[in-house]
């Protein structure tokens, strides 16, 4: 598999790290390779540009240290070529090519043998692919690249039918044949073995195919948007075979590595990404981002924004949530309308309702927080953690001032700075007396008529 350049992305990152749904397209690559039976994958990288560290486990690297192009990339794996097994060449930047339709190609070309087999299909806009040249008899000839099209005849650029960049070679016959392919402008194509192996005697086949997710290459990061499109249509088709619902499909931005379970709606808006996994019988969205976060079955998360965090069974997010790194809400707890939860436990059936910040705290079984309860964990040096104890209630506009511990089934007063413990069943009460200046509004009505 050829892996490397990056110069028309215009990244610092070389194309085949960019990621489709949240997985690098040499990923999406390696897995197809493997879905189609290979016994061996290797992945062949530049040095130093930092594809070698990010190959996925279990696939090899040969560097490509010298010569360009496709064919020199090839070459470059030569020590791993086996002259006696078909060989499959992969393009990295073909990313949704289906493991299935590798094994077709596979099967046709052992079934014709064909020294060298290419996937091509005529379903997409040609422009800059190469272009399959077929010879009076229908043969495959040649390939006819048009990424610049000085000198490419009128006859060749009407052509449809493009070389995919997914190819079977009898192993042999590619390594042989690469050597004898010459240079054009710097580089050793791929393509230049096919008039090579025709020279030889040899047949090559071509494998059709009409799928053409499976046969879009990346050059650019237009070319990587529709992709994307088409993989994320593809994850959603899937997970809605399994059981769950999209309303608004085109909305929904989903990653590769996104688990969802059946009977579980995602509204429109919903952003699912990294290691999300969602239970069922969920309701998520509208307007939903979770990176990192598992989602017990039955939860309600409108509107909210989650990062790395657990959400129990029942549970209620939102909507306009905020639940951060290490907030673990237990089954049937509640982080209401403007909430923030950091780095704390709710514990099942307990309730933040309304307005509060939560951070580095425990809250006990059935606690109930006041709206606008808030812990302040910093004290401007270092972070403290908060205790609430089970069934405790604070009252509105509680600051709780860590660290510190409200006991059990105690509560405390409503507009109070909590700065020492509570026990259990006891009122915590810390605010000013309330003073009433009596007749005052007579007197502001006096003072005003001079
Ligand atoms: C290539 C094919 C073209 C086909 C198209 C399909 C050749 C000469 N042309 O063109 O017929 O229609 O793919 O998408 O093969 N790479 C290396 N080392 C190199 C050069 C390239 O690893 O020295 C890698 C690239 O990173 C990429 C793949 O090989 O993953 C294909 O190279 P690219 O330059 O994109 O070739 P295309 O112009 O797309
Ligand atoms: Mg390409």
């Amino acid at each position: 598999m050829a892996a490397g350049h990056g110069t028309r992305m215009r990244s610092e990152l070389p194309k085949v790290l960019h990621p489709v749904c949240g997985r690098p397209m040499l990923e999406w690559v390696v897995r197809a390779a493997r879905d189609a039976g290979a016994s061996r994958v290797v992945c062949i990288t530049r040095p130093s540009e930092g594809v070698s560290e990010r190959v996925p486990d279990g696939a090899e690297v040969a560097e490509q240290v010298e010569g360009e192009g496709t064919g020199s990339a090839v070459l470059a794996a030569r020590a791993a070529i086996d002259p006696d097994a078909t060989v499959v060449v992969l393009s990295g930047d073909v990313p949704l090519v289906r493991g299935e339709l590798v094994a077709g190609l596979i099967a046709a070309h052992e079934g014709a043998g064909a020294l060298a087999t290419l996937l091509t299909t005529e379903e997409l806009d040609p422009a800059g692919y190469g272009r399959v040249v077929r010879g009076v008899d229908g043969e495959v000839e040649r390939i006819v690249e048009t990424k610049h099209t000085d000198g490419v005849s009128a006859e060749e650029l009407a052509i449809r039918e493009i070389n995919v960049g997914v190819y079977a070679f009898a192993g042999a016959a590619l390594a042989s044949a690469l050597d004898a392919v010459s240079i054009t402008a710097g580089e050793r194509y791929l393509t230049g073995v096919f008039p090579e192996l025709r020279a030889r005697g040899g047949a090559i086949a071509a494998h059709l195919t009409s799928d053409t997710s499976s046969a879009m290459g990346v050059n650019t990061r237009i070319d990587l948007m529709a992709v994307e499109a088409l993989a994320r249509r593809r994850l959603i088709e899937g997970h809605a075979l399994g059981g769950v619902s999209f309303p608004v499909p085109e909305s929904v931005h989903l990653d590769a590595d996104v688990e969802i379970g059946p009977d579980t709606v995602i509204g429109p808006g919903v952003t699912l990404t990294g290691a999300t996994r969602v239970g069922s019988g969920c309701r998520i969205g509208p307007h939903t981002t979770a990176d990192g976060a598992r989602i017990g079955d039955r939860a309600v998360v409108p509107h909210s924004f989650l990062t790395d965090c657990v959400v129990g069974e029942d549970a209620s997010v939102g909507p306009f949530a905020y639940l951060r790194p290490g907030a673990q809400l237990e089954a049937g707890s509640k982080a209401g309308t403007f909430v923030e939860v950091k780095n704390s436990t709710i514990a099942a059936g307990a309730k933040v309702p309304h307005l509060s910040y939560v951070g580095d705290a425990d809250v006990g079984e059935g606690a109930n927080l006041g709206a606008g309860t808030i812990t302040a964990n910093h004290d401007g040096r270092e972070k403290h953690r908060t205790v609430i104890g089970r069934g405790a209630r604070t009252g509105v506009h509680t600051a709780l001032v860590a660290p510190v511990h409200v006991g059990d089934g105690a509560y405390t007063g409503a507009g109070s700075a909590i700065t020492g413990d509570v026990p259990d069943g006891a009122l915590g009460i810390a605010r000013p007396e309330q003073r009433n200046v009596e007749g005052y509004a007579e007197r502001v009505r006096e003072r005003s008529r001079g």
